[in-house]
């Protein structure tokens, strides 16, 4: 028996050595293994045997079951790797790899930038988000107990002194005088920026200038407390509103990629005489009506005028000999109109579901 026990360790462990496939490797493993396999009818019969025998063929019966059992287990893993190996298809095209993106936002604001850009517009970095009373209101012919300061519900910042102190580091002579003691809060608007940017250039000059703005209000599907404008400003000795019509009316047609019509309705904003209200052919309907557009086939999209003589004024021009047009356009209404966006609350809600689409 113990003979036995040697030849079967001999031919099994040969066996599985050359075994040539899976298959074999299985039926090997069931020859030896299985329930009437080699090693099983040896320990069947363990009974016909001497005590003395027992002891010694049943635990090695045993060791060569667990041996075996090793042994076609290793082979079997040899075969399933190497055949995956084998389906390794070099020339399929790899797996796409997430990179991030844009945010919504920001893709508009470099669109919008851009097509500024191509009509020789230079763009200007943005001026500080914190503002003095003076750049953000007096200088934009809005003077305090004024009404048209309830347009802007402003965040009022507390430590005015210490901010004003840094703040003023940074200014020339002229600049320090007109905001010494000033009140600071978030700018409500960009155009704080048509003043600073006049007191150090001299006209004639187009500019945009991007910029985030902030808002002391309750938020709902169109009003959020921060978003972000562009304001735009060209000064000249003869600019005029038939120049205005017609860069905003290429810009619009390249930024929605269709022809659309421009209307001025008359408005009102401090800083601009005559004040109007732009609005554009609605960009789903066309014009015909439906319900991005209340039927009405227009959209509002901007305020806009001719600057205000006082504005010019406080820019440190002639307004005699100088005249220029403004508007201040809002990113995410542009976005929302581009995207089919229901909520501005979207933009900052941080939701990957949203985000991920752009
Ligand atoms: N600053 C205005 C606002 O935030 C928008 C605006 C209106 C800007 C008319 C302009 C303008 O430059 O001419 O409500």
């Amino acid at each position: 028996m113990n003979k036995k026990i040697d030849e079967i360790k001999n031919r099994a462990e040969g066996e599985i050595k050359n075994c040539a496939d899976l298959k074999s490797l299985e039926d090997i493993k069931i020859k030896y293994l299985g329930r009437k396999g080699e090693l099983n009818q040896i320990l069947r019969s363990l009974g016909d045997l001497s005590l003395e025998e027992k002891k010694v063929i049943g635990p090695k019966a045993q060791s060569l079951r667990n041996e075996l059992d090793v042994l076609i287990e290793n082979k079997k893993n040899e075969f399933l790797s190497k055949k995956s190996r084998n389906s390794l298809d070099v020339t399929r095209p790899g797996k796409k790899i997430k990179i991030g993106h844009l945010h919504p936002l920001t893709i508009i604001e470099n669109e919008i930038i851009d097509i500024f850009r191509s009509m020789s517009f230079s763009i200007i970095d943005g001026g500080p988000e914190v503002e003095t009373e003076y750049y953000n209101f007096d200088a934009l012919n809005i003077p305090k107990n004024h009404p048209a300061r309830e347009m802007h519900d402003t965040f009022w910042l507390q430590d005015n002194q210490k901010q004003l102190t840094h703040d003023t580091k940074q200014l020339t002579e002229s600049q320090r005088s007109k905001v010494k003691g000033q009140k600071l809060l978030l700018r409500t608007h960009t155009s704080p920026m048509q003043i600073r940017y006049m007191e150090t250039h001299k006209p004639p000059f187009q500019i945009v200038v991007p910029g985030r703005v902030f808002r002391y209000e309750a938020t709902d599907a169109s009003h959020e407390i921060n978003f972000n404008q562009i304001e735009c400003l060209m000064v000249g000795k003869d600019v005029n509103l038939t120049n205005f019509k017609y860069i905003i009316q290429e810009f619009f047609t390249r930024l929605f990629k269709k022809k659309l019509e421009v209307r001025l309705r008359p408005s009102y904003f401090p800083f601009v005489e005559p004040g109007l209200e732009i609005d554009i052919q609605c960009v789903k309907c066309g014009g015909k009506g439906c319900n991005i557009c209340k039927e009405s086939g227009w959209l509002e999209i901007m305020g806009a005028g001719m600057v205000h003589p006082n504005v010019l004024k406080a820019g440190g021009y002639d307004p005699r000999e100088y005249q220029g047009f403004a508007f201040g356009l809002g990113c995410e209404r542009v976005a929302m109109l581009k995207y089919n966006i229901p909520d501005i609350r979207m933009f900052y809600s941080g939701d990957l579901k949203f985000i991920n689409q752009f």
